[in-house]
């Protein structure tokens, strides 16, 4: 591997998406997104902390008028399963009301935060209000959602990098990665 960051003696990490990969698929979203919103600007609201690596590469493929802010959940829960509760940990700065808004995500899993987030913003009334997600684990949704532009539908692995952690590391990895090894 490339990077010089190294996974523990037991831990192994192969290569899901590669950076070309995920540079053409955001391109092609950041043009449908330019082409959609024509004439208008958008806010995109990223969602902390996964998403900022591809909020920053999808906003400089959108040629449009554009803002961002960040907010952060946290689901109730322990070891990565949900409860199905969410809290907001961190709030918008701006008001999203009559803004196009984008909710910009890293990985849809079970759907529980996505239908939260989105719930809650549109009760701010904002003039549209649309989903971008990365990466998505269909198989594992528990609560139904609209994805507006998707990146890539992936299997139930475990996967880092671009921006997805484990234990907080990983997030800087350019490609996405399945992590194996700890516990198998
Ligand atoms: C991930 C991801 C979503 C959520 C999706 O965040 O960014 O917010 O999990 O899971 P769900 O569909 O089951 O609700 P995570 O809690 O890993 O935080 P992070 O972005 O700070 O890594």
């Amino acid at each position: 591997m490339s990077e010089k960051i190294r996974p523990n003696n037991r831990e192994q990490l192969r290569v899901l998406i590669s950076r070309a990969r995920i540079a053409r698929r955001v391109r092609e979203l950041g043009r449908k997104i330019t082409r959609d919103y024509k004439g208008e600007s958008v806010l995109l609201v990223g969602v902390l902390k996964g998403a900022c690596i591809f909020l920053a590469d999808l906003s400089r493929e959108i040629s449009l008028d554009a803002t961002f802010d960040f907010l952060a959940a946290a689901s109730y829960g322990a070891a990565g399963e949900s409860s199905g509760q969410v809290r907001l940990v961190k709030d918008l700065d701006t008001s999203i009301a009559g803004r196009n808004v984008i909710l910009v995500e890293d990985i849809l899993d079970t759907g529980v935060t996505l239908n939260y987030l989105v719930k809650l913003l549109r009760t701010r009334k904002p003039k549209s209000l649309r989903v971008a997600v990365l990466l998505d684990k269909a198989d594992r949704r528990i609560q139904p959602i609209k994805v507006d532009y998707l990146g890539f539908q992936i299997p139930n692995d475990f996967v880092v990098g671009y921006g997805l952690d484990y234990a907080e590391r990983y997030r800087n990895l350019k490609d996405i990665r399945v992590l194996s090894g700890e516990d198998s």
